[in-house]
Formats: structure tokens, C-alpha cells, sequence
């Protein structure tokens, strides 16, 4: 206990005087309280509500592990919690700033309720943009997600709770998700899949991390020496805990061995059997004890032996500054996706009529699965449109779910505003991209007899939209949590001029997707074969030659920007000093053109020569800017050697080859007008 010692010192003083049982305890979950304790704190009963926990050791002064889930916000069925919207949506900000209060947001309310481990953020590349959990994530581009998952794990744990990356390695669809084998080479490993997770640890010094149930080259996340030893330790010096996904360990001298620290929610392979191994000499007194030092030098890093939560799974963690912030991100990270004829902002008294269940009865506010959480209340479309249309303003409703008796409707409406949505989530992956149900048709309908027609989209990844060009006005809201409608009324009538650009590509056709073949998604035989490979999202996109609907980094704002004069300080380089550190810095001017305050997302992407084999360009570094109307403002970017790193399977290394590379900039990856060239020598 003298926090004097660092946390290493003070772990290896408590392992010393640990029994193997002690050491046992630490290395799995318990779920109900033991009928044969195999030692005191055994008979424990886990406390409610939390979905993984490790009972404190009442000899030892070790304090128990309180797990929670919560992407959105505390989940587990918490009551008086705030629901955020989902990560998608914050992610759409561009904003690493947004994104570590977001972070800082969820670790205050986990911390609140007792938590010491909060399960988020969830930070793998969208590969599948069918994947049931797309909306967890932030979106398909590697460099991105390390950036968005540093900033809200910082966020997280600057109030207390160990952050956990979720989920390691691959998982990447839902469809037999408990057996799936992603096949994968290890240069598409490295250069699309690992990097978010190395952003975590590397930016965001994250205490812990989920293996998942998936299989990488044929061999379960948790108990794969490849991914646990050989990336997370060896690369990337990861110093804190691995623990299994709930259900994810499928051996225990395997799993012991090849780096899995702690089992949950169970002690099935873990406990008494974990105890056996030991014994029988296969897994090592040594082993057993690193396990457990992984654990406990992150919790003295924590500061949990130090200090108890903030309050208990009962606690009311709510605040109006929650409620404020959360109709906060989901304002940014609102996309306006279309909007011709000036159809928005809408007018103040003006006829609107709302159409579509989740326009009222059925608000998507959240996705499904393990990240829901339980909201105050949720302000429904038609309500926060109401609300701020005024008394002069007449707003109808109807559920769509007779596409002409809705069409009748929007006749006599000014505006129509069609709600559709999708229902994501964890477990199963979508058929298809298709809106469910009569969607489709029903905004047919509307957009048939009303010109003025808009559509909101509570989605939790893309959806083909076979109407587009036929409607006025496009809007991805994402499932945006609980200040749902007044978040959608405050960009619809500009109180919020929307800045949100898209994380994902939306495609034009079912078939003009990087995953479109059996084998690849959800695969023959239980392995998905990782063809694509680099050529994920975009990069494929590009690389074919194929028309996304809304490419990647896309979204439109009520005023317009022009983008600038781009310098860059230095245009040669060699490849050591870039592999030593060095940064390429450029600067570009944007102007704010047209007649709203509102802000750009500026974007620079690389292309590497052709011998490198890369995809055409890849994001290497983005920046937004807030500027009022008429204002002029200079953005630095830079780039760090790793832009201009490919990996070599051959020697197990990433290096950089000489040649010149592209700099692209603008406003998506599909419109980079300003260019210029970085020349790498030897
Ligand atoms: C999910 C995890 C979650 C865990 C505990 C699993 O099914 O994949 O994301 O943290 O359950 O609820």
C-alpha cells in the first residue's frame, strides 16, 4: 500500500505473498457464489448488475473487479444512465476532441455506478458494412479508428475506470460469430486490422483488452500466441490485461499459455482446471504469475487499490449536462447527405408531416445487443420537430405502414420528412443492405407527391437507396440516443449547421461492395476468406474503379468552403529519418465562402507509389475547422512515417521504400483537388 513504490514494485510485493488460489481468483470471473469455496473470498455472490466480476481477496486487500458493458453509455440494464448515441455517430464528428468527451462522459457515469473496468470503446475495422455491430464501431478506415479510440479511451480513463479495446482480433461479422475462421495475411493484418488496437495501447496507454470469439488463420482470438505474444506484447509493448470476450476461452493450457490473462464471465477453463495445469506442470508457476502481474500493475496503475468508485450499480449517474451533452454529439454527428432546391433549413410555420414508425411510435435511438442501454426517455422525431416548428407550424404523423395512406398525408404537407430505419444488432449481421420491411416503397410514395420529401435515416451502418435521386433531402442521424428528435429538429431547422462527414462508404448497388462474394462474407465452411485484403471500404472503391452513392469522408454543410494553397514545409525526406520520427507538416488554407458559421473536415490523403502495392490513397491525417462566414483560417496537417509504411510478411517488419508519394487534399476521398508530391530517398 505505499503508493510511493511504482505500480510494477508494488505488484510484484503482493505477488510474493500470494497463494497459487489467490493467484487463481485473479484469473477469471465468477458468476454465482461457490457451493464448494475453494477458499474464502469464493463465496462472494457476484453484486447485481455488473456482467463480469472478480471478487475482492479480503486477506490480501485486493479490491474486486466491477465490469460493465456500455458503448452508448453504462449498459446491463443500469437504470438512470444517460443514453448516448452510438459510437458511429461520434465518430462522424471528425472530432478527437468530441470523442474524448465522450469517453470522459461514459468513464464518469461507470464510475458512478461502481465500475472499475468499462467494456468500450469497440474499435474494429468495418470490413462487412452488412456487420450487425458496425454501429459500436466508428467506421472502416484504420487510422481513423486509432484515432477516435485513443481519444475516448483517454476520455474513460481520465475518471477512474480501465478502458477495454474491444474486440481483438478480426471480428468483423456477426454470422457465426462463436466458430468463424478469418483468414487473413499478416500484411493486411498489420496495415488494416491491427492499427486501431495499436493506437490503443501506443496513444491511448488502454489498461485492458478483449480477445474475441472469432478465429485469425485458424486459431480462436484467445488462445492465439500470433496476436496475444507476438503483435500485442512483443510490437506493441502492451503492459496491461487481456481478458476473453464473454465465452470466447475454448482451452486452458492453450489459452495460459499463448496469452490470455483472465477468462470471463467464468471460471470454466480458468479455475480448477487452470489450478490442475499448474500442477501438472503445463501451464508454469512463472506464467501464472505474469497473468497475474498484467492484471495487477494495471490496477495499481488505476489507482484502484488507492481509491474505491464513485458510487454503486444503484447510483443515479444522470446530470442535465449529460442530457445536454448527449443531444451534443448526436448534432455533430448528424450528416447531411443530400439537400437540393433548398429544401433545408426548414422554415419556422410551415405544414410538416412525419412519416415512419421510428417517426414516433418506434424511436431507433440505440442499436441491439450487449451495448444497450436503458434510456431516461427518449424524444421522439415528430416530438423535437413539433417542439421547435412552433404554434404556427402544423406537424402530422404517420406510421408508413400503409404506404398510400401515407402518401395522402405528405400531399398536404409543405414538407415530408420520411423516418426510416434499420434494426442492428449484436448477434446476427443484416441480410442485406436493403431498408427492411416497405421502406423502400413507402418513400416511393411520399416522394411521388410531395417534391419537398426528406429522408432520416436511423441506421447503424450504410443502406442502398434506390430513391436518392428522387427525393429532396438525404440525412444519416445513426441511432442517435436519447435526444433523438430535438438533436434531428436542431439541424433540420439550422439551429446547428450539420459538420458531420461519413466514416463509411455508402454503395450505389448490393453487388459494388468490397465483401460482396460467399467467400468472403460470411464465408464457405466457417472461413471468410480476407481476399479484398488491403482493399477495404474505400480503398476498394478506388482500386475498381467503383462509384460509392456517398464516398467516404463526404457530408455537406448550410454554408460552403474553399479549400487552398497547400504548402508543405519540406518536400524530400529520407526513409531512416521518417522511420526515426520524423513528420511531414503541411498547411492548407480554408475559407468559409457562403453565408453560415459551420465547419470543414480537411482531408489528406496518401498514395504511395505503385510498387508498393498499396491501394490508391489512404487517410494519413485529417483536421476540423470552425470558421464564421466569410472567414479564413490556415489547418496544419502532418504526417508521421507511418503514412509511408507498408509491411513486409517476408521480414516481419515495416519499412518505407524510396519513390515519390502523392498528397491528396480536400474535403473526401473522392474529391482531393489540391495535390503535391513528398519525395522519399533511401
Ligand atoms: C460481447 C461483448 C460484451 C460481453 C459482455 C459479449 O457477447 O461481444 O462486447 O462486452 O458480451 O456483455
Amino acid at each position: 500500500m505505499n503508493r510511493s513504490l511504482s505500480a510494477k514494485k508494488r505488484a510484484n510485493l503482493l505477488i510474493a505473498a500470494m497463494t497459487l488460489d489467490d493467484k487463481i481468483a485473479m484469473l477469471h470471473g465468477v458468476t454465482a457464489p461457490k457451493k464448494k469455496p475453494a477458499n474464502a473470498y469464493d463465496f462472494a455472490p457476484p453484486p447485481v448488475g455488473y456482467v463480469g466480476y472478480v471478487p475482492p481477496n479480503l486477506r490480501l486487500g485486493i479490491p474486486a473487479l466491477t465490469l460493465a458493458d456500455g458503448r452508448a453509455g453504462v449498459g446491463n440494464k443500469a437504470k438512470d444512465v444517460t443514453l448516448l448515441p452510438a459510437p458511429i455517430a461520434a465518430a462522424s464528428s471528425w472530432d478527437p476532441a468530441l470523442l474524448h468527451e465522450f469517453g470522459r462522459v461514459l468513464g464518469e457515469e461507470e464510475w458512478g455506478k461502481g465500475t472499475n473496468v468499462a467494456l468500450s470503446p469497440s474499435i474494429d475495422v468495418v470490413r462487412v458494412p452488412e456487420w450487425g455491430r458496425t454501429f459500436e464501431s466508428y467506421g472502416e478506415d484504420p487510422y481513423f479508428n486509432g484515432v477516435m479510440a485513443a481519444a475516448e479511451i483517454q476520455g474513460i480513463q481520465s475518471q477512474g475506470p480501465i478502458a477495454n479495446a474491444n474486440m481483438y482480433l478480426t471480428m468483423n461479422q456477426e454470422s457465426d460469430r462463436f466458430h468463424e475462421d478469418s483468414v487473413v495475411d499478416e500484411r493486411t493484418l498489420q496495415e488494416i486490422y491491427l492499427p486501431p488496437f495499436a493506437a490503443a495501447v501506443r496513444d491511448g496507454r488502454v489498461g485492458t483488452l478483449m480477445c474475441a470469439y472469432v478465429k485469425t488463420n485458424g486459431v480462436y482470438s484467445c488462445e492465439n500466441a500470433q496476436i496475444l505474444e507476438d503483435f500485442l506484447r512483443k510490437e506493441l509493448g502492451f503492459q496491461g490485461w487481456v481478458m476473453s470476450d464473454w465465452g470466447a476461452t475454448h482451452s486452458t493450457i492453450d489459452a495460459a499459455n499463448n496469452g490470455l490473462d483472465q477468462q470471463m464471465p467464468d471460471d470454466s477453463y480458468f479455475g480448477a482446471a487452470l489450478k490442475a495445469a499448474v500442477l501438472a506442470n503445463r501451464v508454469s508457476q512463472a506464467k501464472i504469475d505474469e497473468h497475474v502481474r498484467h492484471i495487477l500493475v494495471t490496477m495499481f496503475r488505476f489507482g484502484l487499490f488507492d481509491k474505491a468508485p464513485g458510487g454503486n450499480w444503484m447510483s443515479n449517474v444522470r446530470s442535465p449536462q449529460h442530457d445536454e451533452f448527449s443531444r451534443h454529439v448526436a448534432e455533430q454527428g448528424t450528416i447531411l447527405l443530400k439537400n437540393a432546391g433548398g429544401l433545408l433549413p426548414l422554415q419556422q410555420g410551415t405544414s410538416i408531416a412525419v412519416i415512419g414508425e421510428a417517426g414516433k411510435n418506434q424511436p431507433k435511438a440505440e442499436g441491439g445487443g450487449s451495448s444497450g442501454v436503458v434510456p431516461p426517455y427518449v424524444v421522439s422525431p415528430w416530438e423535437g420537430i413539433g417542439k421547435r416548428a412552433g404554434s404556427g407550424g402544423a406537424v402530422s404523423y404517420d406510421d408508413g405502414g400503409d404506404p398510400a395512406r401515407a402518401a395522402q398525408a405528405a400531399s398536404n404537407a409543405h414538407t415530408a420528412i420520411v423516418v426510416v430505419h434499420t434494426d442492428e444488432t449484436e448477434g446476427s449481421d443484416r441480410p442485406n443492405l436493403q431498408l427492411p420491411g416497405n421502406q423502400d416503397q413507402l418513400i416511393e410514395a411520399v416522394a411521388k407527391v410531395n417534391r419537398r420529401t426528406l429522408v432520416v435515416l436511423d441506421t447503424g451502418g450504410p443502406v442502398l437507396m434506390p430513391w436518392a435521386d428522387r427525393v429532396a433531402g438525404i440525412v444519416e442521424a445513426w441511432y442517435p440516443g436519447q435526444e433523438d428528435g430535438n438533436a434531428l429538429a436542431a439541424v433540420l431547422f439550422g439551429d446547428v449547421n450539420p459538420s458531420a462527414r461519413l466514416p463509411l462508404t455508402f454503395p450505389r448497388t448490393a453487388a459494388a461492395i468490397p465483401t460482396s462474394r460467399k467467400v468472403q462474407w460470411p464465408g464457405v465452411s466457417g472461413h471468410s476468406m480476407y481476399s479484398e485484403r488491403l482493399n477495404v471500404g474505400y480503398r476498394w472503391y478506388d482500386a475498381t474503379g467503383t462509384k460509392p452513392l456517398f464516398p467516404f469522408g463526404f457530408g455537406l454543410s448550410y454554408t460552403k468552403f474553399q479549400l487552398s494553397h497547400l504548402s508543405i514545409k519540406r518536400d524530400r525526406f529520407s526513409a531512416e529519418e521518417l522511420s526515426n520520427g520524423a513528420t511531414a507538416s503541411m498547411t492548407i488554407s480554408v475559407t468559409n465562402t457562403g453565408a453560415r458559421d459551420g465547419a470543414e473536415v480537411v482531408q489528406l490523403y496518401v498514395a504511395h507509389p505503385a510498387v508498393n502495392g498499396e491501394p490508391p490513397h489512404q487517410l494519413g491525417s485529417f483536421g476540423k475547422v470552425w470558421l464564421r462566414r466569410g472567414e479564413t483560417k490556415p489547418v496544419n496537417l502532418s504526417v508521421d512515417g507511418r503514412a509511408f509504411s507498408i509491411y513486409d510478411p517476408a521480414g516481419h517488419q515495416w519499412t518505407i521504400e524510396p519513390g515519390a508519394y502523392g498528397i491528396l487534399v480536400g474535403t473526401s476521398s473522392r474529391d482531393l483537388p489540391l495535390k503535391a508530391t513528398i519525395t522519399i530517398q533511401k
